[in-house]
């Protein structure tokens, strides 16, 4: 089966609550009516009546819960919620009910803190930095975790490398500023994500240019730093590094580079020493080798919100929601 279809699958078995702020969009309602036939979640889309009727005339919304935040009774609830989250900058009531009025991401947001809401998916029409902003603010990370990151579920048609072709990569879109403790934080919740949503043991590769110190520059330091960090804070996870990509996938090449190593070539979670390496890096797989990359899903964060790329397709949205379902049960 497919990882998705997995991910559909497991979603049906629990149905979670998950909302679509973005109702300007078509993909929005295309893809809230396939989920809800399907029974993959149940579909809150934030709408006025007009809205709704302008942009969801063209399909069966039976079934899709539409909130009018306009006319919603727990708007004073969220507002008071956001005043009470948002006391140390200085939020009043006003600017609250303005913003959320004005973003209905905040709006979203504000429903999962209050426990109306299980998810959001966000993101066809809005760029990443604005569909997390509201999320980072509102939900926070969870504890003990300092930094929220996103990662990739990548399936590569055909591939004997990772667990089956299918890995994990990040951080992919979120943090652009690295450092020994971040990249450590990031290994160890992308062993968390890929023994959840792939069920199999993470074995963590923390990337860089330079193996076992092939190479001397402060880029590698850094990478090296994360290592040393991550083996403190999670010694039960099979994590090595610095590794460069090939030692880290091929055997042949880990038996040259990394001999003694227990994760060169055989890793199944990618650790990127830079935003640019992951995201370059996990768009490189998913066009040259018309690989699969479910994402980016966010972890580290308190309740699950995730994004989308403008470029996606109506079935990615329900991808991503199924996604986002199975993180809400796994929250549970
Ligand atoms: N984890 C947890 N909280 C965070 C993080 C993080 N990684 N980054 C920022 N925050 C919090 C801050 O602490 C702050 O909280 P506060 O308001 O309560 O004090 C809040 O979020 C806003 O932080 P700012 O520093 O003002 O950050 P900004 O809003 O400028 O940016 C963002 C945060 C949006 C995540 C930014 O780092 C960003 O744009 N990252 C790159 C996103 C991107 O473009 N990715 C590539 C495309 S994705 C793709 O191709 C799939």
């Amino acid at each position: 089966m497919a990882f998705i279809d997995e991910m559909i699958a497991k979603a049906k078995a629990d149905k979670k609550t998950i909302v679509l702020p973005e109702y300007m969009d078509h993909r929005t309602w295309e893809a809230a009516v396939k989920i809800v036939k399907e029974g993959v979640a149940n579909i809150v889309i934030l709408a006025t009546p007009e809205q709704a009727a302008e942009h969801g005339k063209d399909y069966d919304t039976n079934g899709i819960t539409v909130i009018d935040p306009a006319t919603d009774p727990n708007r004073q609830k969220y507002i008071d919620k956001f005043c009470e989250l948002r006391a140390k900058k200085g939020l009043t009531p006003e600017d609250a009910e303005k913003q959320m009025m004005a973003d209905y991401m905040y709006y979203a947001c504000l429903m999962c803190k209050c426990g109306d809401a299980d998810g959001v998916v966000s993101g066809a029409c809005h760029s990443t930095g604005n569909t997390i902003r509201p999320a980072l603010q509102l939900l926070k990370t969870k504890p003990g975790i300092s930094s929220v990151s996103g990662f990739f579920v990548v399936e590569v048609p055909n591939c004997e490398y990772g667990e089956n072709g299918r890995f994990v990569f990040a951080d992919c879109a979120v943090n652009t500023d690295f450092d020994g403790a971040k990249l450590a934080e990031i290994a160890g919740l992308s062993a968390e994500s890929f023994k959840s949503f792939i069920g199999a043991e993470p074995k963590v590769a923390m990337l860089s240019y330079s193996s076992y110190g092939s190479a001397k520059h402060d880029d590698v330091t850094k990478v090296q730093e994360g290592v040393k960090i991550a083996h403190e804070k999670f010694p039960e996870v099979a994590l090595d590094g610095e590794l460069q990509l090939d030692a880290a996938l091929d055997p042949t090449v880990a038996a040259l580079k990394a001999p003694e190593s227990p994760v060169a070539g055989k890793a199944n979670t990618l650790v990127f020493p830079s935003l640019e390496a992951g995201n370059i890096g996990y768009k490189l797989v998913q066009r040259l080798a018309k690989a699969n990359a479910y994402g980016p899903v966010l972890q580290g964060l308190s309740m699950p919100v995730n994004d989308l790329s403008r470029g996606c397709f109506a079935d990615d949205i329900v991808g991503v929601v199924a996604m986002t379902a199975v993180q809400a049960q796994m929250a549970k």
